[in-house]
């Protein structure tokens, strides 16, 4: 067994956008578990648009990663020694090890994995991992959508958004994307199945964006599945019908303050005109949904209904570029770092 383990830790808060000069890698001995404890190795690490707030020290949902931490993350991992009595070496688990080759655990908000599931044991991070659990949540508890309703999801084809529109048109939905780039919207249109996807980066403004919304629901928006806000936001908000609801689930483009910010009374004066219902939801208030989620979505990833798209970076070190890459649109589906092999 290696006797070392490397981590990447938060060397500095960013105050726009993280820089390299956020991150450092260490190296050190390999820890050994202590009683009520195991050690596990890093086979897949998950990226999430989450983590630019843990670098950051505002007041959140959940407390920042402190100078020096390692970065938090939920991993794909397997046991390599344990003293803890519900975990064996060899078992494979699903566990918040952070940025690392390596981690310690006493079990909390770990789940287990059961390899005769058959799935790829990445897929345990995105489509049948916490951002699929997100989509479904978002779609089914947040937004109740209807059949024969019309829904606008953002970050169409990234982790959670590419499963909201799949679900969406599942359920008999009309599904327009929005997403960045043209070979985005044409993945969406032609593997995913959405009905249109509009360029957000090829529009000059929200104005124009909105009316490309207009021509693709004429009638109007039902439901917005809301990933990113920005120009994205304005957009959607004149077109939405009276009564519409939106689920807002991330706004990644004021995440490093980059984007302008949406003017309040245009944005409280469309939710107070329009009689919008806006519900925030984090997935970590709702794990109780994942057995049903679980349910529905496995067996139509096993036979192949529902599609999803991985980009993949190799190695630990290469982690903070995948992650500012991915901040920017850089990713193409579920972003992943491969830290370790798969078992044999
Ligand atoms: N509430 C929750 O519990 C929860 C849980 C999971 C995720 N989320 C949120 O859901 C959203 C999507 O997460 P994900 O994991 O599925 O990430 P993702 O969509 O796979 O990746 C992020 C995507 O955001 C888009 N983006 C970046 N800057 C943008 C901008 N200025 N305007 C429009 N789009 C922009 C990019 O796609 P394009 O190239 O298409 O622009 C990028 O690929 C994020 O906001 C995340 O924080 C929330």
């Amino acid at each position: 067994m290696t006797e070392t383990m490397k981590r990447i830790v938060l060397a500095s808060r960013p105050p726009g956008k993280p820089g390299p000069e956020n991150f450092r890698l260490e190296e050190e001995p390999l820890p050994q578990p202590g009683p009520g404890e195991f050690l596990a190795r890093v086979i897949w690490l998950s990226l999430d648009p989450y983590m630019r707030g843990r670098m950051s020290a505002a007041k959140s949902y959940a407390k920042p990663v402190e100078i020096g931490e390692t970065m938090t993350a939920g991993c794909v991992a397997e046991v390599i020694a344990s003293n803890h009595d519900g975990y064996a070496p060899g078992d494979l688990v699903v566990a918040p090890l952070g940025w690392a080759t390596h981690g310690i655990s006493d079990g909390t908000l770990v789940q287990k994995i059961d390899p005769k599931a058959g799935a790829p044991l990445s897929a345990y991070l995105g489509v049948l991992g916490m951002p699929g659990l997100t989509a479904w949540v978002g779609l089914n508890d947040i937004l109740e959508a209807k059949p024969g309703e019309t829904i606008v999801v953002s970050a169409a084809t990234g982790a959670v958004g590419s499963l909201v529109g799949q679900l969406a048109r599942l359920k008999g939905m009309t599904v327009i994307g929005v997403a960045g780039g043209a070979d985005k919207c044409r993945y969406a249109v032609e593997e995913l199945g959405f009905d249109a996807c509009l360029d957000h980066r090829a529009a000059a403004d929200a104005k124009e964006l909105g009316k490309q919304i207009a021509a693709a629901a004429p009638d109007g928006v039902e439901c917005y599945f809301e990933n990113v806000g920005g120009k994205t936001l304005e957009a959607v908000l004149p077109n939405m019908k009276t009564f519409g609801r939106i689920a807002l689930c991330g706004m990644i483009a004021w995440y490093s303050g980059a984007e302008n910010p949406a003017p309040a009374p245009v944005v409280w004066g469309a939710i107070l005109r329009q009689r919008l219902r806006v519900e925030g939801f984090i997935i970590f208030d709702r794990y109780d949904r994942q057995p049903a989620f679980v349910a529905e979505v496995a067996p139509r990833v096993a036979d192949g209904t529902i599609h999803y798209r991985e980009t993949v970076a190799e190695g630990l070190e290469n982690a903070p570029a995948a992650f500012m890459k991915m901040l920017e649109g850089g990713n193409f589906g579920k972003q992943l770092v491969r830290i370790g092999a798969d078992p044999a």
